[in-house]
């Protein structure tokens, strides 16, 4: 009853998360892009991979239009993309830049969720771009996250187990301590509405999934005077290890799951029972979606590759029916991976707008064009000196050393009032990069707190982080590790010698 269709192999890390809309497939990966492909083909539309985060990208997630995709990542922002440009509409800092985790729109797109390692919430107004409320769970990190299909509220998951309702806007609901032991790593309502209404409360099935090997099916009722209740109705084991994904079918009646055991697993939502396991992963199986008007899903691994499979099985999708036989199940008819053939496209051009250069200013100002730099002279309300900048050909890395002498001298600004208010806006746009984007390596910056390594040390996930952020993580995260969640084999600690050296080297030359 599934057709592997194909296998996308562009990521050059583990795959994190897979997100459809109705026209489009969005991956996103350790390897800090995001890439998306047309539904029609899987081949991948021009403008991918979508390149901004500078680190890890956790989870995305498509507006309910298909026209907007956000996406999270420890580098402590939620962006928000134009699916038609590929172009930057936003940038969210999370409160306290935390390493974001998960993030996900509300039903109707007003609003985002994103959650972060710090066990915060924050809730975005998608129009204005702002925040307009954060909390705090009480232990572990926000790693899952989904709305309730009516929009009034949503549930959390956290590294501690616990799953947690909040209303929308927020305040918290009820708590349900210890949901799965270890800890939950993903949550998703069923897409469809109410299965049940009892004169103040209304009912939505909610699956989760977590550490203990489970996939439990609640269902979630909100009832108006009390607040509301998670009551357990199927607890589903049919893999071996930690469960990291699991997702509805959009009519609610199959739900998929991925694992550590490899196994991709599809169950039968109301009975609970296993219709189908494909075993097609050479390592973790990390993500896991449905299309919402097709009968694909997709399923993301840290082998780096995703697949995309065609589900036929007559109950949903009115697809044939084909129970008896495995025909076709992890068949290796895999059509080759289609690459883009870019060459006749033309480059889109970009559009230069305040929204998007002030989204920029969050990542590199070394990039801007000269056009960008117009538009932060004009913003910081500098405009009279657009003609003097352009005549320069000033662009973003020549902003960033321009200093009192040249502006003096070389520019020829004369007036002492405007040559010492754009100084001290160009310093003011560097403390304001300085932790974001400084042209520090990457992999000197320690993945938790986001600043330069003193004293690297790598922890048994592999990961090289600052030795006191990670100590104080394992006191308080119950030995989970920062970048992949999954449990830390052991607590040991090793200096990261070759990289300490690498930065004092750096260090030296700046
Ligand atoms: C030390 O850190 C660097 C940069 O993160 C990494 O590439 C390297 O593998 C680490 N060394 C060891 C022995 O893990």
């Amino acid at each position: 009853m599934a057709t592997l269709i194909c296998s996308l192999v562009d990521h050059s890390d583990d795959v994190n998360w897979c997100a459809f809309s109705s026209t489009c497939l969005a991956t996103c990966s350790l390897d800090k892009t995001i890439r998306l492909y047309s539904i029609k083909d899987f081949s991948e539309l021009p403008f991918s991979p979508l390149n901004g985060h500078g680190y890890a990208v956790h989870s995305c997630c498509f507006s309910s239009t298909g026209e907007l995709l956000a996406s999270c990542s420890t580098d402590g922002t939620t962006v928000l993309w134009s699916v038609n440009t590929g172009e930057i509409v936003t940038v969210l800092q999370h409160p306290g830049r935390s390493p974001v985790r998960i993030c996900t729109f509300s039903p109707d797109s007003s609003c985002l969720v994103s959650g972060a390692a710090d066990g915060t919430v924050a809730l975005w107004d998608v129009h204005s771009n702002t925040l307009c409320s954060s909390a705090a769970v009480k232990e572990g990190s926000v790693v899952a996250c989904s709305f309730a299909p009516c929009g009034q509220m949503f549930v959390t998951g956290s590294t501690n187990g616990d799953l947690c309702a909040w209303s929308c806007p927020m305040k918290q609901l009820c708590t349900l301590k210890t949901a799965h032991d270890l800890g939950v790593t993903c949550c998703q309502f069923s897409p469809q509405a109410c299965n049940g209404m009892e004169r103040n409360s209304v009912y939505f099935q909610m699956a989760s999934c977590g550490q203990d090997n489970n996939v439990k099916i609640w269902m979630v009722s909100q009832d108006v005077p009390s607040g509301c209740e998670f009551q357990l109705v199927h607890t589903l084991n049919g893999q071996s290890a930690p469960v990291l994904s699991c997702a509805f079918s959009s009519d609610g009646q199959l739900l998929v799951s991925g694992s550590v055991d490899k196994s991709v697993v599809i169950y039968d939502a109301n009975k609970g029972i296993i219709l189908n396991k494909l075993t097609h992963h050479e390592r973790y199986v990390t993500a896991c979606a449905f299309a919402p008007d097709m009968p694909f899903i997709a399923t993301g691994s840290m082998d780096k590759t995703v697949t995309v499979w065609r589900i036929e099985d007559g109950t949903s999708f009115g697809g044939r029916v084909s129970q008896h036989s495995n025909k076709g199940s992890a068949v290796s008819n895999a059509t080759a991976k289609k690459k883009f053939d870019s060459l006749n496209e033309e480059k889109k051009e970009k559009h230069l707008d305040v929204g998007f250069v002030k989204a920029q200013s969050r990542l590199c100002v070394s990039e801007w064009s000269e056009e960008a730099v117009s538009v932060w002279l004009c913003e910081e309300g500098l405009d009279e000196l657009v003609n003097i900048f352009k005549a320069n050909n000033i662009d973003g890395s020549q902003l960033l050393s321009l200093n009192k002498e040249i502006v003096t001298n070389d520019l020829n600004i004369e007036s002492l009032g405007l040559r010492n208010k754009v100084i001290r806006k160009i310093e003011e746009l560097k403390e304001h990069l300085e932790s974001i984007c400084t042209g520090i390596p990457d992999e000197f910056l320690c993945p938790i707190n986001r600043e330069l390594m003193e004293d690297p040390v790598i922890a048994s996930d592999g990961y090289s982080y600052e030795r006191e952020a990670i100590e104080s993580w394992i006191h308080t995260k119950k030995h989970s590790s920062p970048m992949t969640n999954l449990p830390l084999k052991s607590v040991l600690l090793t200096p990261n010698r070759t990289l300490k050296m690498a930065i004092s080297r750096w260090k030296n030359c700046q």
